[in-house]
């Protein structure tokens, strides 16, 4: 049974470290509006994002993944600590540990992750290193559903960044991170709002089914400056 709809829709968000897209989550106008992030979960005890929660008045918990010896334990305890904020969804926001089949299988809220590639291109770790490296000329980020795939499941938004001739490995982090932290509310937003669906791995926006790469958007970067 599809839990009903509810707005603003309460949203768990599972971190490990900085936590810089959830301060992007809470600091949104969508945010008590649209959403509602009743609790923070991390993996880490020392994840400086869940003072960024504290300092919001939202409620944390550690899960912390070294206590546990299996992973399938580890999994039981998250889904407690989730279930103990009664989310709609759940989203994952620099959490460190692959979720494995059988917990997202069984879990009974739709899963959102944020990767900092244009999905399918450069899955799992270091995207930046590696598109620097390779000599793109352009990444992004991606937002979509997770499946037993790491970094496969399908895609519900995409903003493209330039890569210039001068950037660093920090320049072409930051411009990154700004357009992770607009893109990710806004879909949250979508999704809270009822507009975002995902059936069986068919993604629609307000009921038009989306593309492969889902829905493609663009930020107003200037000449390598973020504007
Ligand atoms: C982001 O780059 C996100 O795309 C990736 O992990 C990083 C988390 O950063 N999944 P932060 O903790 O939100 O600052």
């Amino acid at each position: 049974m599809k839990p009903e709809l509810q707005i603003p829709c309460p949203v768990v968000v599972l971190i490990g470290g900085n936590g810089s897209n959830l301060q992007a989550l809470i600091d949104h106008p969508q945010h008590k509006l649209s959403y509602h992030i009743a609790g923070v979960i991390s993996h880490r005890e020392n994840a400086y994002g869940l003072n960024r929660a504290t300092q919001a008045n939202i409620p944390t918990l550690t899960v912390d993944h070294s206590q546990f010896a299996e992973r399938a334990a580890f999994e039981i305890a998250l889904q407690q600590a989730i279930q103990h904020f009664s989310p709609r969804l759940i989203l994952l926001a620099g959490f460190m540990r692959i979720l494995s089949p059988t917990f997202i299988t069984a879990c009974p809220y739709p899963v959102i992750n944020i990767h900092p590639s244009l999905l399918p291109d450069y899955k799992g770790l270091h995207t930046h290193e590696r598109v620097l490296e390779a000599g793109e000329k352009e990444t992004g980020v991606s937002i979509h559903f997770v499946t037993d795939e790491l970094d496969g499941g399908p895609i519900a938004a995409q903003v493209r960044v330039p890569i210039f001739s001068h950037d660093t490995l920090v320049s072409l982090k930051t411009r990154v991170f700004e357009a992770e932290h607009w893109l990710y509310p806004q879909v949250v937003t979508w999704f809270a709002q009822n507009r975002l669906k995902n059936d069986q791995n068919v993604v629609t926006l307000d009921g038009e089914r989306l593309g492969p790469r889902g829905m493609q958007l663009s930020y107003p970067f200037v000449q390598g400056i973020v504007s």
